[in-house]
């Protein structure tokens, strides 16, 4: 397991609450999505808000390496020229994706279309743990050639071919899967369908539908037939509900808080965590998308958000998917709730950056949480809040600012080892969060 060796900071308790406006930064999935698809266009695709962070920073920098050119107007202004479905070209060295498992595994569904060129994909030390066989399996049942190290792991090599259209049906409810056989089948031969066990994140349909793709939904199946050309106008980013749900977090636990989140995302498949914290008694106002909707447009709300006593809930089945990235912050709102909160069928966290839930168990135990783990999730009894201490992000940027959040919310405080882990998908975080407490 890794362990953070970058800055430590520490996050000292907010007697008197957190107060004020925020507006979070961009959405890190939309981003990702936003310079992929638009590298796969035809022409210019002009997007606004793109998250300037490390991850997304790797998938500009992948698709510049790919041929797509990438002109910055300002602060997360961008036009991207893309090079078409059939055109990235071979790159030199191997692609390197850094940290984010989002782009590891979207590329390969583009390039594995790719008759006659080849290309090396790679990764940091946390992606070099984190399987690509989810995305292989289905890939090779359509012809593609891959090789991976262990039969699994990155560094692993994408061998273009011609491909054909399958019918998958996820074995896991993963979105960046379900992404990656869409984006393989608007190249291949036939219809290529994939059936969800339960929904997942759905920007990439509703991109997919902005960009004039032939995608077809009927309840679980979703299906795309090869075209000639995507044509993404513009895009603009929302900000991320994974970062929000931070504030959200904070502002719930301390006492007197008071904080409106500006630019939220409101996309009901990516907001399982508002619902499931206004379930244990939160108070959250906002227009939230109905369960079930969609449009090619992503949903913008502005959340209020005051302290309010929570309880205890369970979180299991189809809830899992669209908190995937937020379950370490329900075990947190579980410490300071009445009874007890049980998390299961979230085995899905243990191949994230990190298997976060030892990183959540062994972290929040170390501040004062009675929690234990469980195979797929874990139970915490409420313990009326944290006494606080020291807790290592694990290089774990979600980790990292859960420690940051459980710090102001403790009776004592909390030092973060690795605090610089944030800058993965929020560089601006200890920075926000001192906005919100600066009176
Ligand atoms: C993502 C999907 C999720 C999530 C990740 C981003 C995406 O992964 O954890 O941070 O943008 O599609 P899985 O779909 O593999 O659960």
């Amino acid at each position: 397991m890794s362990t953070a060796t970058g800055e430590t900071v520490r996050f000292d308790p907010a007697p008197e609450g957190l107060r004020g406006t925020l507006r979070v930064p961009a959405d890190k999935a939309l981003s990702h999505r936003a310079a992929l698809f638009g590298a796969m266009s035809s022409g210019a695709v002009r997007v606004r808000n793109y998250l300037d962070a490390a991850d997304t920073n790797s998938t500009l920098a992948a698709v510049a390496a790919l041929g797509a050119s990438v002109e910055r107007h300002g602060p997360g202004e961008l036009t991207i020229r893309g090079v078409g479905l059939h055109g990235p070209r071979e790159t030199a060295a191997p692609i390197d994706v850094g940290n984010s498992g989002t782009l590891l595994r979207f590329l390969p569904g583009w390039l594995a279309a790719q008759p006659g060129r080849s290309w090396t994909i790679d990764g940091d030390e946390s992606i070099r743990r984190r399987p690509i066989d989810r995305v292989a399996i289905p890939l090779e049942q359509m012809g593609a050639r891959i090789e991976a190290r262990d039969g699994r792991l990155s560094p692993f090599t994408v061998h273009g071919t011609e491909l054909q259209g399958i019918e998958y049906e996820l074995p896991v409810a993963s979105a960046q899967v379900k992404t990656c056989v869409l984006m393989a089948g608007l190249n291949a031969s036939g219809e290529t369908t994939v059936v969800e066990p339960v929904p997942t994140r759905d920007h990439t349909e509703r991109m997919l539908v902005g960009a004039g793709a032939p995608l077809r939904r009927d309840g679980r199946r979703l299906s795309v037939s090869p075209v000639e050309r995507l044509t993404l106008d513009a895009v603009d980013v929302p900000g991320d509900p994974s970062s929000t749900a931070f504030m959200v977090a904070a502002a719930l636990l301390v006492p007197g808080s008071r904080v409106r989140l500006e630019d939220a995302n409101a996309n009901w498949t990516r907001i399982g965590f508002l619902r499931i914290a206004q379930r244990m008694g939160a108070r959250i106002e906002g227009e939230l998308e109905p369960v079930g909707a969609f449009a090619p447009s992503e949903p913008i709300t502005a959340l209020d958000v005051a302290h309010a006593p929570l309880h205890g809930t369970v979180v299991e089945g189809d809830e899992i998917p669209l908190a995937i990235d937020e379950l370490p912050l329900v075990a947190l709102l579980a410490c300071f709730a009445e009874g007890e909160t049980v998390v299961r069928d979230a085995q899905e966290m243990r191949v994230k950056e990190v298997d976060r839930i030892d990183a959540v168990v062994d972290g929040l135990r170390g501040l004062g949480a009675d929690i234990e783990g469980t195979p797929d999730g874990f139970v915490v009894r409420g313990s009326g809040g944290l006494r606080g201490g020291r807790i290592s992000s694990r290089g774990d940027h979600r980790i990292a600012m859960l420690g940051a959040i459980a710090g102001v919310a403790s009776r004592e405080g909390v030092e973060v080892e690795g605090m610089d882990a944030a800058g993965v998908t929020y560089p601006g975080f200890t920075a926000d969060l001192a906005s919100l407490l600066a009176r």
